[in-house]
Parts: C-alpha cells; sequence; structure tokens
C-alpha cells in the first residue's frame, strides 16, 4: 500500500462519443497498458464529455459499456487501475464549474479544436462545447495527476490544464499538481487513410478514412488495400509519402519493428504486400481484443462491479482536492 502511495498518478480519458479508432488505439490505449505497471493510473470514460455534441441515449449507454469492455480487453487491469465513469464523480462537474469562473474566454475561444467543431456544427455548437477544455482540466487536476498520456491533438487541452492549474496556485495557494503531457513518439497521430494530411478520427464521413478497433478483419483488409498513397512506388519513411508513412508508424507501433526494417523488407516490392502485411498486422492486433470485447459486454455484473469500484475510489480522491479548492475560494465548509 505504501509502495502504491509513492507511484507518480497518471490520468486519461476517451469519450464513449462513437466508435473507437486505430488512432484511439494506438495513440493513447495501447500505450496506457504499458504504463500500468509503474504508475498509479485512473482511466476515464469521459461521458460527460460525449454529451457537448448530442448523443443518442441509448447509444451512449451501450458505447459508455462498449468502451469499458475495450479498456479491459485491451490490457488495462481493472484490479491495479482505477477505471471509472466521469458523470459518478460529481466532483468533475463541480470542479469544472470552479474552474471556469477562474479561465477566460479568450484562451477558450483560441482551443483549435473549439475552433474545428464550431466550423464543422455551425450555429448548433453547445456552450459545453465551448468550456469543454476546463472540464478536462478538472478531470486531470482532481487526481493531482503527474503525467496524461495523449494523442497529439490533445497537446493544446494540456497547456490550458497547466495554465489553469498554475493561475489557481498563484490566485491562492499551492493547490494543484502542474500535470505533463506524455506524448508517444510514435503512433501519436496516426493518419486519414484517405486524406492523411487529416488525423484519423471517428467523426469522419468516409468510413474508408478510418480503422475501427470492432472493424471485422475483412473490412480492415479491404480498407487498407483502399488506402491513398503516391505513385512514388518505394516503401520509404518520408514526408513526401504521407500515406505510406502513416502505414509505416502503423506498423511499427504494432510491431515493433524499426522504420529502416521496414523500408528493408519492402526494397523493390511495391506496396501490394506491405500493404496487406500492415493489414495483417492490425487483424492480429485487433482480433484477440474484439473476441474479449464480445465475452465482456454481455457481463454486465462483472463491468457493473468494476465501475462501481472504480468510482468509490474516484470519488474518495476527486472530494479531497475538491474540499480543499472550496476551501481555498472561500466557500463555508459543510
Ligand atoms: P478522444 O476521445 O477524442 O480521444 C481519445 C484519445 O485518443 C487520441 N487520439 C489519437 N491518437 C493518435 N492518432 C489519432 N488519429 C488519434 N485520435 C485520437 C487522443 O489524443 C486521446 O488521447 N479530450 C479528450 C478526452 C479527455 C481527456 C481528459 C483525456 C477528457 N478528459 C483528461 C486526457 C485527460 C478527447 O476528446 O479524447
Amino acid at each position: 500500500m505504501e509502495q502504491q502511495e509513492s507511484k507518480q498518478v497518471i490520468f486519461s480519458g476517451i469519450q464513449p462519443s462513437g466508435n473507437l479508432t486505430l488512432g484511439n488505439y494506438l495513440g493513447a490505449l495501447k500505450n496506457w497498458v504499458k504504463l500500468q505497471d509503474e504508475y498509479d493510473c485512473y482511466f476515464c470514460i469521459v461521458d460527460l464529455h460525449a454529451i457537448t455534441v448530442k448523443q443518442e441515449p441509448k447509444n451512449l449507454r451501450r458505447r459508455t459499456l462498449e468502451l469499458l469492455s475495450i479498456y479491459i480487453a485491451a490490457g488495462i487491469d481493472p484490479d491495479r487501475n482505477t477505471l471509472f465513469i466521469q458523470s459518478h464523480v460529481p466532483a468533475h462537474s463541480e470542479l469544472g464549474w470552479l474552474l471556469n469562473c477562474n479561465t477566460y474566454m479568450g484562451e477558450l475561444g483560441r482551443m483549435t479544436q473549439y475552433k474545428d467543431k464550431s466550423q464543422r456544427y455551425g450555429n448548433h455548437i453547445s456552450a459545453g462545447l465551448f468550456n469543454y477544455p476546463v472540464l478536462m482540466a478538472a478531470d486531470i487536476l482532481l487526481y493531482q495527476a503527474d503525467l496524461v498520456p495523449v494523442g497529439v491533438d490533445q497537446k493544446q487541452h494540456l497547456e490550458i490544464t497547466r495554465d489553469i492549474a498554475e493561475r489557481f496556485n498563484n490566485a491562492y495557494s499551492p493547490t494543484f499538481k502542474i500535470p505533463d503531457p506524455y506524448i508517444p513518439e510514435a503512433g501519436a497521430k496516426i493518419m486519414d487513410l484517405q486524406d492523411p494530411s487529416k488525423k484519423m478520427s471517428k467523426s469522419s464521413d468516409n468510413p474508408n478514412s478510418y480503422i475501427l478497433i470492432m472493424d471485422p478483419p475483412e473490412v480492415i483488409r479491404k480498407k487498407i488495400s483502399r488506402t491513398v498513397t503516391d505513385s512514388i512506388g518505394i516503401v520509404k519513411y518520408s514526408d513526401d509519402q504521407p500515406g505510406i508513412k502513416n502505414l509505416m508508424t502503423i506498423l511499427n507501433v504494432i510491431t515493433g519493428k524499426s522504420f529502416e526494417k521496414i523500408e528493408k523488407d519492402y526494397e523493390g516490392q511495391g506496396y501490394a504486400q506491405f500493404k496487406n502485411d500492415v493489414a495483417e498486422a492490425i487483424v492480429s492486433e485487433l482480433e484477440p481484443i474484439q473476441k474479449k470485447v464480445n465475452d465482456l459486454i454481455s457481463d454486465k455484473t462483472y463491468l457493473e462491479n468494476i465501475y462501481k469500484t472504480g468510482a468509490e475510489k474516484a470519488n474518495y480522491i476527486a472530494n479531497k482536492t475538491l474540499r480543499k479548492v472550496q476551501k481555498k475560494i472561500g466557500f463555508i465548509p459543510r
């Protein structure tokens, strides 16, 4: 127990807002699995973030439990880590509000993810989407996290989290640990298979542009064979060949094979065999996970047990930080 308390803390989360992609898996989940021995980890299903855009209630329910199953199937051990659902810990919403009152409209308006989404949804965006990064800051700061393992697209949200924490610490007194992003060297930005200048995203309109964690093997093979590449015809890790570079990254992260070795293996061979091998690597990585997800998802009692135990621990830690913050702000203790 003592040893556990001296471990550094990790917090991360994924939205249950759509089907998870290979980008989510390689940029976040696979990386989390490697960290669970060394750190005290909190892995959250961020349903409060998911409702910043409209969600069908029954789909949200299904996806929340599916995401928990995916966490476990990917190798996150529920006995060693705290797995929980964000809305089960009211301190996230409460601290979110308190931090909102310590955050400027201007800094939120500069967030690129907000700018992208507001462009896509026009006038129909919620105030929640604007305030999204503040809730994310609350998630992280409640647990006094040292590290936050995420993909590159979340880097700006980590920067604002640090700014908010520093501002609060300076205005009152040291309260929050200042967290660092933990971004993997490879796989932190898996690109769209049809347009490798964009990141792979579950919200793309074209299903051929992403691989889903739950895509059946034959779908994965078809999507990889249709990946947009180039007419150069040489397997090379180069910015001039973004499609090939992306497939090489995927192969590297899954198999551990270096880029030099991949280049050598496919010398003089064109793209067909290479694409085929990338597809097989993805299939052999995802197929066992899919089988486990399908078993877990039907065991509602097991899942309930995990998210309830997780929420209990998370509530305890989160409330400690929240009470401190409330006191410093000047609220009367209950
Ligand atoms: P979300 O749900 O969009 O994505 C979950 C994680 O997947 C990573 N990711 C990618 N990595 C590599 N390549 C890609 N194409 C790719 N697409 C997504 C994301 O960087 C992320 O790590 N705001 C967060 C959820 C969140 C959170 C938090 C994360 C809420 N509170 C606190 C960390 C800590 C998000 O929308 O992730």
